[in-house]
């Protein structure tokens, strides 16, 4: 059987808002395509909810600087400081042009893009909250996305609409291309370029409760790391403090930067304990900790995993003008009304910070540190460039989709004038073909989606967000298990069209590599730093962690190295809020 080729200057994997403005900023001066494993309309962008964070000052005084320090001391200081201020600086100028492409953002009285708390963002380098995220009522990345696909379309970006990604393609240490399996007819298609930018996204489907979307299985990731290419910081996840009770389904931060409050079983407003000043604004991490703290100590709702997050005060009006559809999730997946109703909520696994190690122009660094791939770019949650370091600030990620895709969308661009057309590999399709011919042809007897269930299990009872040594030690030993398992699963379906079975077999390899290399990393990180909270080690240490983690994978198995962190303005320091 032999593969349809194809032969484009760029290639865009992934039709989020990463991938969507890199094929913009590509199209028209070269030759574009972007492979997606869904519409693009459907890509998880459109799930970001309450706002792209920028120093407009639209509504209070604001300085990028401001916006700098906050996102160094949310990242607790992992963050690398020169990239930082490439996100604040450009966040204005990036904004205004999602503006000028018609982005529907909600408006002041005055007619200026209107501004809301969130977590995290304060004046004058942590006095108190500031209003920095623009925002569409609750659907900022769902008009994000809209904005950017119709730019695209209007642009003539040639779209390849439900291909899953298999392989990267390279010649001499450069990539040359990707291999692609098209769900509608089964069949492999070779895409030849001399630019590959990747946009896949995250891999929150390793755990239970998560607000990611079911397709996201980390594919750029995990191919990647198969192709010998190190993941950074992979150890710090993170959990979104209010996904609703069990669903994991999100309710925007925006709710509590509207003035939402969250309150345990004694009805006790418990974040004015752990953040006095920011209070339920405080960063991510520090939410989601102090919920499993009043959880541990026994002040969860009716001794339940959940505490409650109270609309009620903020009324109806305020509820459906600016969470409409807060409002909907909470009355059709709860059957509650928040105006009325306590609305029973727990963490859920919501963003990677780590990734594919990238400078910022989205060149991916082959060993972690210096050394550029030619042709390779890394974009969005995929990519770690790393602006998040321990803890991503709530609309710091619909700012860096369009911040850093439009980066390596112009560096692929100027590469793009002196690159040339590599020779791909003989039978470019060939490893691509034998991981599905193995899977088809399997006669082990182990099901996919019992894997699936027991990796999500034990990644969220021993690798959330609190962790032990001995709890990740035994998710580790789990998972290696369940890597042996899976290379007996046998799938259902062995046709070809719309072959599901076979889809989530190699999502679920994915997943499987990329939770291997997380509890890796978590299990040799010994302290405690923004996500990555380790009971046994409760202390952030400087001395001997203020570095990031490479994880890599040498002849099937997991290596670490590590690397500094980029410090220019802002010296570590205890984080109060
Ligand atoms: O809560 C939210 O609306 C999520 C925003 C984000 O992750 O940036």
């Amino acid at each position: 059987m032999s593969p349809i080729h194809h032969t484009y200057d760029a290639l865009v994997v992934g039709a989020g808002g990463a991938g969507l403005r890199a094929a913009i900023e590509l199209a028209g001066k070269a030759s574009v395509a972007v492979l997606t494993k869904v519409y693009p309309t459907r890509s998880h962008t459109g799930a970001a909810q309450g706002g792209i964070a920028a120093t407009l000052a639209n509504v209070e005084e604001d300085h990028w600087e401001w916006h700098v320090f906050d996102t160094v001391k949310g990242s607790d200081y992992l963050g690398d400081q020169d990239a930082i201020e490439v996100l604040c600086t450009e966040a204005n100028e990036t904004v205004y042009e999602l503006e000028r492409m018609g982005l529907p953002f909600t408006r002041t009285p005055e007619g200026r893009i209107d501004q809301r708390r969130f977590g995290g963002h304060m004046r004058n380098y942590g006095e108190g909250p500031v209003r920095r995220a623009c925002y569409a009522a609750d659907r900022t990345g769902h008009v994000i996305l809209h904005t950017l696909h119709q730019r695209c379309v209007k642009l003539g970006v040639q779209f390849f609409n439900e291909f899953q990604v298999l392989d990267l393609l390279f010649h001499d240490g450069a990539c040359c291309g990707a291999v692609a399996y098209e769900l509608a007819s089964g069949e492999l298609h070779v895409f030849r370029a001399r630019a590959v930018i990747l946009a896949t996204g995250g891999f929150g489907r390793m755990y239970r409760v998560t607000a990611n979307a079911h397709t996201l299985t980390g594919d750029g990731d995990a191919i990647a790391l198969r192709r010998g290419i190190p993941l950074q910081d992979m150890e710090f996840y993170q959990f979104h403090p209010t996904g609703i009770h069990r669903k994991g389904i999100l309710l925007s931060e925006a709710s509590r930067g509207e003035g939402a409050i969250l309150r345990n079983n004694d009805g006790e407003r418990f974040m004015e304990r752990y953040a006095p000043t920011m209070k339920d604004l405080a960063p991510r991490d520090m939410v989601s900790r102090s919920i499993y703290q009043e959880i541990r100590a026994g002040r969860g709702i009716g001794g339940q995993d959940c505490v409650h997050l109270d609309f009620r005060h903020l009324g109806r009006d305020v509820i459906r003008k600016k969470l409409p559809d807060v409002n909907d999730f909470i009355q059709t997946y709860l059957a509650i009304d928040p105006a009325v109703d306590l609305v029973p909520i727990q963490p859920t696994a919501h963003y990677a910070m780590g990734g594919v190690p990238t400078t910022v122009d989205g060149q991916v660094r082959g060993d972690g540190k210096d050394a550029i791939v030619p042709g390779l770019y890394a974009a969005g949650e995929c990519a770690c460039v790393s602006v998040h370091g321990a803890n991503r600030l709530g609309t710091n990620s619909l700012l860096e989709i369009v911040v850093f895709g439009r980066r390596a969308g112009r560096r692929a661009l100027t590469d793009l004038q002196r690159a040339e057309w590599l020779p791909l590999p003989e039978r470019p399709d060939g490893p691509a073909r034998e991981q599905l011919e193995r899977l088809l042809d399997s006669s082990g007897h182990e099901l996919v989606a019992a894997i699936r269930q027991e990796l999500q299990e034990a990644m969220t009872t021993w690798g959330g967000v609190l962790r032990t040594g001995e709890e990740l030690q035994k998710c580790l030993d789990t998972v290696v298990g369940l890597k042996e398992r899976y290379q007996k699963v046998r799938l259902e379906d062995r046709g070809k069209t719309y072959n599901t079975d076979l889809l989530e077999a190699v999502e679920l390899g994915h997943l499987l590599d990329l939770a291997e290399a997380t509890v890796f990393a978590a299990l040799a990180r010994t302290e405690s730093r923004g996500a990555h909270y380790r009971e046994d080690y409760p202390q952030r240490d400087d001395a001997n962690w203020l570095k990031h983690s490479l994880v890599r994978q040498v002849d099937g198995r997991l290596e670490l190295d590590y690397k500094p962190v980029v410090i220019t303005r802002f010296q570590p320091q205890e984080r109060k809020y």
